[in-house]
């Protein structure tokens, strides 16, 4: 099916130039002749006929860009290829991104103008003969994302510049002769990585940690981390606070039998159901409680008593009145607002309940010349009124596009309002989980991405103009638009409530530091943030009762999958039946893993986030053309299985 897709995509790229009567010489000249160098030189099995008078973006295993003017992606898994890997072939391919030439039976050295293919994402190696040093050229590819150089021969130590690599996230080592000592490697991403089977000593670097036993196993005399301890009079060094540790609990769990698992289930269903009556119970208790005091339009109370305060009856001429009083309890409008109403208009509105947040409640407002806008109610706030109006300040400041405008606020002894625009489209939060499976329009990858990306902007940009802690990011703060282009809301609250409320009380999201500082900061809301693109990709509410282990949050739930198997168990069953989104969610998975480390200073800056996410993106032309049939051949890549239908495999 892609490669029909491809076909005609090209059949209807050549009608359209030979209407235009332009002839294009829609060859990648230079690359087929570095493809006919290389393959001239390396015998081969007879399956892989380059026919000279065709297209090489034709060829078996070779994909091009769009525009057929450079080679993207070269895969020959399996082909026969024997003998070393001419110089001066592929290492003139200076577009490539992903090369594969497992599984064959090429020897000698890897070339040294591969560290001319700066661009290259994967480069598939492994089931080879080759030999010599770990290619020092490699460590130049900064873009690398996987390097196998698995099952070969290579010797002598691995290089430190290792960690040159930093877009790293699966190395390869196992099955070769490296001996020496380990580096110090800790590219930020690595979540694969495998030495066992080498002729390695010494201890393992903490760095790695993380990774198990069965990655270091088969060497000469490694210690340390998950081997054994390195120093015989003292018990081995404590497992890192990374490795979540049900993870051999989650492995235990899978040989349990049938019926121990059906009572398992049966009991949590139970308890959960207790739990849930209790608080259901307390709750309606409480409710019964308050009813009588809730006003039934909600803003209303706001008026009575800024009508108590000011002393009057709630006549408009006296709330916005000379009178100093009335001066000081107005309604605060920010420049370059586009409303014209005051505070009497407002409490006459007719308000709906959008939500109880920690901070307060939200409520639609819709005043009488139709205009809507959603007032926020704090509680407890406990800074006075100049501190207040100065954090105001900051905050109206903030204009752009993926932040949700403050628009006024009102600030009186007994009430504390905030106008903000309304967003039409709701949250990401009801757009995610919102009636979920029941022949709802699931949120598609695109989308997804385009909300990731804008939110990104809007936090960045709090964070870089308007040098605001967010303070509160989760997926019922991100606000959408129509066209799915997020907003956020609920910025720089965290000031009005001092240091006795903790900040960001919805716990999923909350950085491991803020839980004992209280504090939020910058850092802080890179995490939430990776929660929060967690919570895209995976589908799942951090704080949902559904990721199976009981005090486990999203993160840690993620990394688990992750580091068992690179499953595709992690990504949202909604995404399923979308195809050739699989890389793009790894990238992005990544990019969350990166946000949500626990070491704050490990977490990138927002603008490095909005960039890396933009990177991403900037592949999207390559999409359709890089969908090659022989994806997955890489063999690490995740089963393809329920993703998408079993693709053709190169015909090599
Ligand atoms: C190469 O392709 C041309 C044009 O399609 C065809 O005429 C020729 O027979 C092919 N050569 C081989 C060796 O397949
Ligand atoms: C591909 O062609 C389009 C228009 O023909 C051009 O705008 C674009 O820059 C080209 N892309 C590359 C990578 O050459
Ligand atoms: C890399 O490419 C440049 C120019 O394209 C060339 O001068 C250089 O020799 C190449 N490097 C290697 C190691 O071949
Ligand atoms: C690391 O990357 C930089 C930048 O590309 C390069 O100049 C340097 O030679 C690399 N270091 C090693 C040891 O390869
Ligand atoms: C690779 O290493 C193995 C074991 O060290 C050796 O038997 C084999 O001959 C080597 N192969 C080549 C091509 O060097
Ligand atoms: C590791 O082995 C090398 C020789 O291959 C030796 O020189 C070095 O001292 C060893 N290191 C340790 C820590 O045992
Ligand atoms: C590492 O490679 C060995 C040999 O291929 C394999 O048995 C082991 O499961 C691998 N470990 C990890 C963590 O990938």
């Amino acid at each position: 099916m892609s490669a029909r897709r491809t076909v005609s995509f090209r059949i209807v790229l050549g009608l359209l130039l030979l209407s235009c009567g332009v002839r294009v010489n829609s060859e990648p000249t230079q690359d087929k002749q570095a493809l006919l160098a290389f393959i001239s030189q390396v015998p081969h099995a007879n399956r892989l006929q380059w026919n000279n008078s065709v297209s090489a973006c034709s060829w078996v295993g070779v994909v091009c860009d769009q525009n057929q003017s450079y080679v993207y992606s070269v895969r020959l898994p399996g082909v026969g290829l024997v003998g070393p890997i001419p110089s001066k072939t592929l290492g003139r391919l200076s577009q490539l991104r992903v090369l594969s030439l497992r599984s064959n039976r090429l020897t000698g050295p890897v070339p040294s103008d591969f560290s001319n293919l700066t661009l290259l994402r994967n480069l598939y190696l492994q089931g080879n003969e080759l030999s010599g040093e770990f290619p020092p050229g490699l460590t130049r590819l900064e873009r690398l994302n996987r390097l196998d150089l698995s099952n070969n021969n290579f010797t002598g130590s691995i290089p430190f510049a290792v960690n040159n690599l930093t877009q790293l996230t699966g190395l390869f080592l196992e099955n070769n002769g490296f001996s020496g000592s380990l580096p110090n490697i800790s590219p930020p991403n690595l979540v694969k990585f495998n030495v066992s089977h080498n002729k390695l000593n010494g201890s393992i670097p903490r760095s790695l940690y993380k990774f198990p036993e069965s990655a270091f196993t088969g060497n000469v005399d490694l210690c340390g981390g998950p081997l054994r301890s390195c120093n015989p009079f003292f018990p081995g060094p404590a497992p890192s606070p990374m490795t979540p540790p049900l993870v051999p609990v989650h492995k235990k769990s899978k040989k349990l039998s049938t019926a121990a698992i059906i009572a398992i289930v049966v009991g949590s269903v139970l308890a959960l159901c207790l739990l849930l009556l209790i608080l259901l119970l307390c709750h309606r208790k409480r409710r019964r409680q308050h009813s009588p005091k809730l006003p039934k339009p909600p803003v209303a109370a706001a008026a009575r008593s800024v009508a108590a305060e000011a002393g009057t009856s709630s006549s408009k001429d006296d709330i916005t009145g000379a009178s100093t009083e009335a001066e000081r309890n107005k309604l605060v409008f920010f420049d370059g607002g586009v409303y014209s109403f005051d505070l009497e208009d407002l409490l006459r509105a007719s308000a709906e309940v959008l939500g109880k947040g920690s901070v307060g409640t939200s409520y639609k407002a819709v005043l009488e010349e139709g205009t809507t806008v959603v007032v926020k109610r704090l509680k407890d706030v406990v800074v006075t009124k100049k501190d207040f109006d100065m954090q105001m300040e900051v905050l109206g400041k903030i204009k752009h596009d993926n932040v949700v405008p403050l628009r006024a606020f009102y600030f009186s002894q007994d009430e504390k309002l905030l106008v903000y625009d309304y967003m039409t489209a709701g949250s990401l939060s009801a757009l995610l989980h919102g009636s979920r499976g029941s022949g709802r329009t699931p949120l598609d990858w695109d989308n997804r991405m385009r909300i990731a990306l804008s939110a990104a902007r809007g936090l960045a940009h709090l964070h870089v103009s308007g040098k605001v802690v967010h303070g509160n990011i989760k997926s019922s703060n991100i606000l959408l638009r129509p066209e799915h282009d997020a907003t956020i809301s609920d910025f720089g609250l965290n000031p009005l409530f001092g240091t006795s409320t903790p900040p960001n009380r919805v716990a999923g999201y909350r950085a491991p530091e803020v839980v004992e500082t209280r504090k939020v900061t910058f850092k802080s809301d890179v995490y939430s943030f990776g929660v929060l693109l967690l919570e895209l990709l995976t589908g799942k509410a951090p704080n949902q009762a559904s990721l199976g282990e009981e005090g486990i949050d999203l993160p840690r739930w993620v990394q688990s999958v992750v580091r068992e198997e690179w499953t595709a168990e992690v990504f949202d069953v909604e995404l399923m039946r979308y195809h050739n989104i699989e890389e793009e969610m790894v990238q992005l998975l990544q990019i969350a893993m990166a946000c949500v480390s626990t070491v704050p200073d490990q977490r990138p800056g927002m603008q490095e986030v909005v960039r890396m996410i933009e990177d991403m993106n900037r592949d999207d032309g390559l999409r359709q053309s890089s969908d090659d049939p022989s994806k997955g051949s890489d063999g690490h890549t995740p089963p393809q299985g329920s993703r998408t239908p079993p693709s053709v495999t190169p015909t090599p």
